[in-house]
């Protein structure tokens, strides 16, 4: 349980669209905040936070990070990076790098002892339950090297022997999120894969960063679904993002386009822009975590850390979103 007013945390991925605001609510409630980046040039987000250059592969760098820190969060990670960073480099080795800095840190003279490590997971560690409801001692069951390499690092955060709080996180939507696709309906050029008939769980980023907060402030251990309250269809949700945003709404392939043709050009197109050193965003990964099943159950969060949320349904959320994505433009 968080009992210091002022703690020192590490944020890696703090550069990232969740980690920024976390940082800045650290930052705002007066904890001293090191953000581990390859790119401190690109940070200009977070102003406040002690930038330290360099990647989770990098021990000098993780070691200047990790001095006499209480707290760490562990956003870094995603779908994939570009070239190398292949979801299994960037979520299970980062991972295990990273744990193995926090070893090497813990035993450095006079380290104060570490208070809690909040891994960022992920909903994808279920795969595609046709919209069933599962509460956090549901095996996982991944369907992309996304969620089983979610699966492995969640496993490597587990069993080492530290306070660990693994965050099961739904898809974010926010300002800046490209999950939102505000800007693209009006842009006429949203389109997605799937019949948009799968639910998916969402939270805004806002309820998000707040729930990440509670959940390292606890004691309590093991892991915690972060998700918004109502867990929509992704038709339903796309069409609160067309009410709040105007253009024109998201149109959906497989009417049209055969699955198994989505497929293999999602595998060629990774290939391709992964082998010249970028990140592709097109997968065979992303198809499956966009026509993709589940319902989060949320009762842990609500029940035992008291969380509140902000947003009473995705309607609300989305509406926030869309104004909030409209002030940071203007
Ligand atoms: N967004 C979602 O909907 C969602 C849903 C569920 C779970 N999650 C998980 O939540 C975490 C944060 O997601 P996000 O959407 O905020 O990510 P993001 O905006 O894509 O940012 C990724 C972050 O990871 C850092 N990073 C990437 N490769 C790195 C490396 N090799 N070494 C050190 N840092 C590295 C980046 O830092 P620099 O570029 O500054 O180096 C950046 O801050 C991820 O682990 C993701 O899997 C996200």
């Amino acid at each position: 349980m968080r009992t210091a007013a002022c703690e020192t945390v590490l944020v890696t991925g703090g550069t990232g669209r969740i980690g920024a605001p976390l940082v800045r609510a650290l930052l705002a409630r007066g904890d001293t905040v090191a953000v581990l980046t390859r790119d401190p040039g690109r940070a200009t987000t977070i102003p406040g936070a002690r930038l330290v250059k360099g990647t989770l592969f990098d021990p000098a760098a993780l070691a200047d990070a990790l001095t006499g820190v209480t707290v760490v969060y562990h956003l870094a990670g995603g779908v994939r990076g570009a070239g190398i960073d292949t979801a299994d480099r960037l979520n299970r080795e980062g991972t295990e790098a990273l744990l193995a800095g926090v070893r090497a840190a813990q035993l450095a003279p006079k380290a104060p002892p570490l208070r809690a490590f909040v891994y960022a997971s992920s909903c994808a560690v279920y795969g595609d339950r046709s919209g069933l409801w599962v509460a956090e001692d549901y095996p996982p069951s991944p369907h992309t090297t996304y969620g089983a390499a979610k699966v492995a690092a969640e496993a490597a955060v587990t069993a080492a022997g530290i306070p660990a709080r693994i965050a099961r996180i739904a898809a974010v939507y926010g300002p800046g999120f490209n999950f939102l696709l505000a800007d693209k309906m009006r842009e006429n050029k949203a389109w997605l894969p799937g019949e948009g008939r799968n639910i998916v769980p969402v939270v805004h980023v806002d309820d998000c960063v707040a729930a990440l907060l509670r959940i390292g402030d606890s004691d309590a251990s093991g892991v915690f679904h972060v998700a918004g309250r109502t867990a929509p269809t992704l038709r339903e949700f796309y069409t609160s993002v067309h009410a709040a945003s105007g253009g024109a709404p998201v149109r959906f392939w497989s009417t049209w386009i055969p699955s198994a043709l989505q497929l293999a050009v999602a595998r060629a197109n990774e290939r391709i822009v992964a082998g010249l050193g970028r990140r592709p965003r097109f997968t065979e990964d992303n198809l499956r975590l966009y026509t993709a099943s589940v319902r989060l159950r949320t009762e842990r969060l609500e029940k035992e850390l008291g969380f509140r949320w902000a947003f009473g349904d995705h309607k609300d959320g989305v509406r926030a979103a869309v104004e909030q994505a409209g002030d940071r433009a203007a």
